[in-house]
């Protein structure tokens, strides 16, 4: 691991945590690690089994406990993340909810960022309050809010950074700061940035999840979450919540997500690439009002993304001067672009998060945080520059005419 922790990312993408499987094999190490899609392990004697219930480090007994192809996506999310440890997860939403349910197990209040994914936002908002877990949201772009909002029993400081959709920047190290201060353990939800573009942990962040649907995975085919930490930390999720709530991820998913991250940093520069100039393009286009990318001069917290970011995304927030109308009919005039909710995908995705990722957080909360109804979210793809710009331009003509 510490040899690991030291090779280039692409490196570290394709090796990282595969060398225990030569152990696993009387001769010829495969190539690729294999998919083991089995439930169950078998044991030879009661004590080989018995031993194996009493030391888990020992053996695997049962996939909703640990399973080897599950084993190596960890070993090597723990490498990439610069983490003691990992987990992978049958979602995102599954990374995201067993961290919060142990960083809370003893009850307590969150502190979170105002503008989180919906479904985050829901949880913390509707389904931890049923249990007594109350949250405070604020705009962690202002670490004194943070300071502000703390209480007596805080035991969470959640993030996102750069946020979804409006592409905010935290400064990560300043809000590491705050928590350690206060005893809170602070989680951040990395799937936009990926350990390509930031690795949290490094500035200071306890807890990295990911949605491992997104660019993790990269090409749409999965459903995937990780969970990335402490090793104290990253066990007790791993035998209490995701062990008793079930969220585990399938053998078959780990093994294509592997797959994915094996390329994840050379795709990870193209859809920098092609987002910077996806940007530059909308900057200059008349029909848009604003663009908010972490690359672009004119963002806000640009500083600060060149300060903690290696590279700055594919992910892009716009609006149109013709609000809502302009917005439906930007993505109904597009061709090769794609109508579609989720993101980090190698095709381009575009979507209208006010009538759908976000359709759930109440209109007046939204206005609140700044995702208007003409709001467009684009995921800039792998595709030739050329032909996303051009399909863009037609589009967008016909919105002006
Ligand atoms: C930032 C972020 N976190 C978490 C999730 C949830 O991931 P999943 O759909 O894999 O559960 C999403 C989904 O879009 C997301 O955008």
């Amino acid at each position: 691991m510490i040899v690991e922790k030291k090779l280039g990312k692409s490196t570290q993408a394709i090796h990282a945590g595969e060398s225990h499987l030569s152990a696993l094999e009387k001769s010829g190490i495969p190539l690729l690690p294999p998919i083991y899609q089995n439930s169950t392990f078998r044991f030879t004697t009661a004590a080989e089994c018995a031993e194996a219930f009493r030391d888990e480090e020992s053996g695997y007994v049962y996939t909703r406990w640990g399973n080897p192809t599950q084993d190596v996506l960890e070993k090597k999310l723990a490498v990439l993340e610069a983490g003691e440890a990992a987990l992978a997860t049958a979602s995102g939403m599954g990374a995201v909810s067993t961290a919060l349910l142990t960083a809370l197990a003893d009850g307590g209040h969150v502190v979170a960022m105002a503008n989180l994914y919906s479904a985050t936002f829901q949880i913390l908002n509707e389904d931890l309050r049923q249990f007594g877990i109350e949250t405070t949201f604020v705009d962690v772009t202002d670490l004194t809010q943070i300071e502000r909002a703390i209480k007596m029993d805080t035991k969470v400081l959640y993030l996102e950074s750069p946020t979804n959709p409006l592409l905010k920047l935290i400064d990560l190290r300043g809000a590491a700061e705050v928590a350690k201060a206060h005893g809170l353990i602070s989680i951040i939800d990395n799937t936009f940035a990926t350990p390509c573009g930031q690795q949290p942990i490094n500035f200071g962040i306890d807890v990295v999840v990911h949605s491992m649907t997104k660019y993790l995975s990269g090409t749409g085919a999965v459903i995937a979450g990780a969970v990335i930490g402490e090793k104290e930390f990253v066990t007790r999720v791993k035998k209490g919540a995701l062990r008793n709530f079930g969220a585990v991820i399938s053998p078959f998913n780990a093994w294509l997500t592997l797959q994915g991250i094996t390329t994840l940093p050379i795709r990870f520069a193209r859809h920098c690439e092609n987002a910077g100039q996806v940007a530059e393009f909308l900057e200059a286009h008349p029909a848009v009002a604003w663009v908010r990318y972490p690359g672009l001069q004119s963002h806000p917290q640009y500083e600060l993304a060149r300060r903690q970011m290696e590279a700055f995304g594919g992910m892009i927030t716009f609006e149109l001067k013709g609000g809502r109308t302009a917005g439906e009919h930007l993505v109904d005039r597009l061709e090769r672009c794609a109508l579609a909710v989720s993101l980090g995908d190698v095709r381009t995705l575009i979507c209208h998060p006010a009538s759908t990722t976000h359709s759930h957080v109440p209109s007046e909360i939204r206005q609140q945080i700044g995702i208007t109804d003409g709001l467009v979210r684009i995921s800039v793809g792998l595709e030739d520059i050329e032909d996303i710009l051009s399909d863009l331009k037609q589009a967008l003509e016909s919105c002006a005419s």
